[in-house]
């Protein structure tokens, strides 16, 4: 065992979204999906000896003892329980937590990437991404870089390590954490929607278009599916029981100006995730027409971001 170990990892934002669990306890997807890993939002966590029993502390708060707990149960894949009592994991994320910008999966990849060091397990990638997603899916393409599949198979790799220079912009609407959690609405997604047969076809048929169109540097074939993916991941919660409503009149007037941008001939495709924030994939051309666009809504924070390298550690001893 090391004495301390601090490892970093970005937040990924997917292009063809992960929605489903085919086995819940495995978090096996019924889908593959694939994400771009971007700098400027990410998690750094540290793990080291403490003689005050385990804690966890996030953002510079003592967490909860549910969350306390659920860190100490992940860490139960590196350690055994003996050895978990006097460790302190202190994890600082930059941006808002649990609304959307996606920071469980930086943490869960940041917290594995560690752990693994930490306790010297010294799992193989396949093992330690199928450790990952056991903490949140999407967590296990946070350990790689650039444009990411996840395979429905559990394996995760780099399909362009450059993610072609996109620039993926965060149109952060609210501070306040999210009143349902991913895992609950796509729970009830998949038993519920008349939709999610088709759901699962559409994602399956996208994932080989895009692995395509990013073979081929077709960028506007790699934007529309972005955004088809997402729209048709809202329409699947939409049409459960009950109805997941993330979209909002504000997340809805801002897909309506990116995509009034396309029509223009911009490079600007919305996403969003399970929150009500809407993310935009963009490049460095039609940057300023995007801020231009998203300065004419009342935008919380706008975070402008760039492809970056998986998990990695920063420092141990
Ligand atoms: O990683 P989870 O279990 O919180 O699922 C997140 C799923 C989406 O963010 C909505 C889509 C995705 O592929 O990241």
């Amino acid at each position: 065992m090391k004495h301390i170990v601090t490892a970093k990892a970005p937040v990924n934002i997917a292009l063809i979204k992960y929605w489903g669990k085919e086995d819940e306890a495995k978090v096996i997807p019924y889908t593959g999906s694939l994400s771009l890993s971007v700098s400027e939002l990410y998690t750094v966590t540290t793990i080291k000896h403490s003689s005050h029993g385990f804690s966890f502390t996030l953002n510079g708060k003592k967490a909860s003892k549910a969350d306390a707990l659920k860190i100490k149960k992940f860490l139960s894949h590196f350690a055994q329980e003996h050895e978990l009592e006097d460790i302190s994991v202190i994890s600082e994320n930059t941006g808002p937590t649990a609304s959307g910008a996606a920071s469980s999966a930086s943490g869960f990849a940041a917290l594995a990437k560690a752990a693994n060091t930490f306790f010297e397990t010294n799992f193989e990638n396949e093992i330690l991404a199928s450790i990952t997603r056991l903490g949140s899916g999407s967590a296990c393409r946070s350990l790689f870089g650039g444009l990411v599949v996840w395979e429905k198979t559990g394996e995760v790799y780099t399909i362009r390590e450059d993610g072609f220079d996109f620039i993926m912009v965060f149109a952060l609407l609210t501070h306040q954490r999210k009143s349902i959690s991913s895992k609950q609405a796509m729970k009830n997604t998949v038993s519920t929607s008349p939709y999610y047969e088709a759901w699962v076809s559409k994602t399956t048929q996208d994932l080989i278009a895009m692995k395509h169109a990013i073979h081929v540097e077709d960028l506007r074939t790699i934007g529309e599916l972005t955004q088809s993916s997402a729209l048709a991941m809202h329409a699947s919660m939409l049409s459960a029981t009950p109805p997941t409503l993330f979209l909002t009149h504000h997340s809805l007037e801002i897909i309506h100006g990116i995509m009034d941008l396309q029509r223009h001939g911009e490079f600007a495709y919305p996403t969003m995730d399970a929150g009500m924030h809407v993310k935009i994939l963009t490049n460095a051309q039609s940057l300023p027409k995007v801020l231009e666009t998203l300065d004419a809504f009342k935008v919380k924070d706008i975070i402008v971001t760039h492809p970056e390298k998986g998990a990695h550690i920063l420092y141990e001893e």
